[in-house]
């Protein structure tokens, strides 16, 4: 892996600064002058508004806040200074989905100050990106010696249009596990970012944060017609946000795209977060692995000691044997620790021992076994949500992974409420999922989060975040009426947008042989291995039984499909109907690509102009057999292998809910 940040950050000009305001209205646009911010004062109070060439997205909304005591913070200002500037440089990702980001933007940033009574300071930011718009606060030290209770955080969304938004709820019991609706704006309740929107204006629009440090998340409340409002998610005694002397918000982001898929590669929410903290980031590696996992979904084992424990020594062996077959050098094993019963998914207090093995478990020599056979295991804390046991035990718990060579864990937070009080997305859990990375860091520990709050571009400044779960997995396949086949044609235009996820694909035997009667994945086994492309993960699992993949010519793609990036590209797609991707090795001149449709059978054409010129690529194309749908002999894929160029079409046949992934391999 490359190392640090090598370009250095030029920060260009500050183009002028005035001790006073008389004007009351500023305007900041993109480098390139399509998207713009609006400033105003308004009768003294803040407000912005957004405009996208000639289609105004927002209109004036207001800003601000309520603290303890209605004592608001929105009104009576003056403005005391203005700051203009532009900032352009490319930094390098440790890994991603491109190597080279651009971030380049025009900063406008306003200095209010209340005219009267405590005559407090607020200083408002404002970004404006040729890929989207993002504002923060912050309420700089002035003196305030008294604890901060931020009641209500009073930016609106004034969209001037409806659209069609694609939405889970938010203050779920699921959390942020929801398949996607598709309804008007105007109609939403309260929703979690990132909220993607195809505008009636015609634009394609996504709603989300930036940077989200020691402050709650932020989800949104339709409060009137098509106006969203910030609804911070509280503490248990309805605060806010607790905190002393001063505090920055997280960016409040807006992606605009002329059309979706434009969103998906766009690296705003990166941007805005702080570069990479991480000197030494030899230790951080994009990986694939198996488990010792999906056997426990399907019914094939249990998480707790008994004669089918997934866990146990002997088992452990036979899949680092596995591994080694397959060639996959990474496996994760559930399970292997004290505490878990038959009821373990219950709301309760669980006591998990992140320690102790079960007595069928010998840690040291499942370790040394995999270590003599050239794999790494991954580490599994399941927390159940009770984070004050977890906390308790967290350094003990890092220190003996690290003892025993471990370096990637993954951890879970099942549960609806963190120690069955706060919401996953409050102030407590920011803070907490915040602490665990630095933590893990420490320890030179990658970490793999599930049930997490939403990813807000963390990745950025600790690297050692490879992905979070936060969403419909494939695990509801094997235990519920499973995801509909256009989850995961949704999952890149709205989840996706926030950070990778460990989505946990690669089932070849969909229709679940060994599992509970009647559960499957609706997909087919073809779509399956495009997954692996679409979705963007740098830690992906290869989720099936280990034995379904022995002997499976099609198995190759997966062996091969590579985890880090460096460059990412989509040639096509509508939300929640079909999506095909392509991406460059970073070690190579090879590209993958990957495409999946609904429950619809669709032909799609593509143009191969994505691959470098003058080359011939063989490429290796594996596709839903001929008649295959996911109702329909979902397991048979074809194989075949085409000599092509960059001046090359080709014609993508995607059974119902089926798939194409096609390595494209340099002759
Ligand atoms: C839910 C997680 O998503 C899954 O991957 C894990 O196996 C179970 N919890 C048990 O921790």
């Amino acid at each position: 892996m490359t190392k640090r940040l090598s370009i250095l950050p030029a920060l260009l000009i500050s183009l002028f600064s005035y001790a006073q305001q008389e004007k009351n209205t500023y305007e900041l646009s993109a480098p390139g002058g399509e998207n713009k911010i609006t400033f105003q004062l308004n009768d003294e109070k803040p407000e912005y508004s957004v405009a996208h060439g000639d289609t105004q997205i927002l209109q004036p909304s207001k800003m601000g806040f309520v603290f303890r005591n209605n004592d608001s913070l929105s009104k009576n200002f003056r403005i005391t200074n203005v700051e203009r500037s532009t900032f352009d440089n490319t930094w390098e990702q440790v890994w991603g989905e491109k190597k080279k980001i651009r971030n380049h933007y025009n900063q406008l940033v306003v200095d209010l100050q209340e005219k009267a009574g405590k005559q407090r300071k607020l200083q408002l930011q404002f970004r404006a990106f040729d890929d989207g718009v993002a504002f923060r606060y912050v309420f700089p030290e002035q003196g305030i010696k008294d604890s901060i209770f931020i009641m209500d955080e009073l930016t609106t969304f004034r969209l001037k249009d409806d659209g069609k938004a694609w939405w889970i709820p938010a203050y779920h019991e699921q959390r942020y596990e929801n398949l996607f609706t598709a309804s008007p704006v105007s109609t939403l309740d309260t929703v979690h970012t990132p909220l993607t929107i195809e505008s009636n204006s015609g634009l394609a629009i996504s709603f989300h944060e930036a940077n989200l440090e020691n402050y709650a998340s932020m989800t949104l409340a339709n409060t009137t017609g098509n106006t969203l409002k910030a609804d911070l998610v509280p503490w248990a005694d309805g605060v806010k946000v607790r905190t002393t002397n001063s505090f920055t918000t997280p960016w409040r982001t807006l992606q605009i795209g002329e059309e979706p898929k434009d969103l998906i590669t766009s690296y705003l929410i990166l941007n805005l977060n702080e570069p990479n903290k991480i000197e030494d980031t030899s230790w951080i590696e994009p990986l694939k692995y198996i488990g010792i996992w999906w056997g426990m979904h399907i019914g094939k084992y249990t998480f707790w000691e008994g004669e089918n424990h997934g866990a146990s020594t002997k088992n452990a062996k036979e899949h680092i044997d596995y591994a080694n077959q397959l060639g996959i050098d990474h496996l994760l094993i559930e399970g292997w620790n004290k505490g878990w019963t038959p009821d373990w998914y219950k709301n309760a207090l669980h006591q998990f021992s992140f320690t102790e093995s079960t007595d069928d478990f010998d840690l040291k020599e499942v370790t040394d076994y995999a270590a003599e056979n050239g794999v790494q295991l991954i580490g599994y804390h399941e927390t159940g949500s009770n984070i004050d046991n977890y906390l308790k035990q967290i350094d003990s718990a890092f220190a003996l992974y690290r003892s025993v060579g471990i370096r990637d864990v993954k951890i879970g937070h099942v549960g609806s409420m963190l120690n069955m009080k706060e919401w996953h997305h409050g102030q407590f859990g920011v803070n907490y999922f915040r602490y665990v990375l630095k933590k893990a860091a420490e320890y030179n520990l990658n970490v793999l989060f599930h049930e997490p709050i939403k990813d807000t571009g963390e990745r950025r400044t600790f690297p050692n975040m490879l992905a979070r779960e936060g969403a419909r997995g494939i695990e509801y396949n094997a235990w519920s009426e499973g995801n509909p086949p256009s989850h995961v044609a949704i999952l890149p235009f709205t989840r996706f947008l926030s950070g990778p996820m460990d989505f946990t694909a690669g089932i070849l035997d969909v229709e679940v042989s060994q599992g509970y009667p009647g559960r499957r994945v609706h997909s087919t086994s073809a779509k399956q291995l495009a997954l692996l492309v679409t979705v963007y993960s740098p830690i992906q699992m290869l989720a099936d039984l280990p034995e379904n993949y022995v002997g499976k010519p099609e198995f190759q793609f997966l062996k091969d499909v590579p985890m880090d990036w460096k460059d990412t590209k989509v040639l096509n797609g509508e939300i929640g109907k079909y999506i095909t991707t392509v991406r460059k090795d970073i070690d190579s001149d090879e590209w993958y690509l990957g495409s999946i449709t609904n429950e619809e059978s669709r032909d799609l054409d593509i143009e191969l102009s994505f691959l470098d010129e003058g080359a011939t690529y063989e490429a290796q194309i594996y596709a839903d057999a001929e008649g295959t749908g996911y109702k329909n002999n979902p397991s048979k894929v074809e194989i075949s292998t085409k000599r092509v160029t960059a001046g090359d079409n080709l014609t993508l046949e995607l059974g119902a809910s089926g798939g194409t992934a096609i390595r494209f391999k340099k002759l």
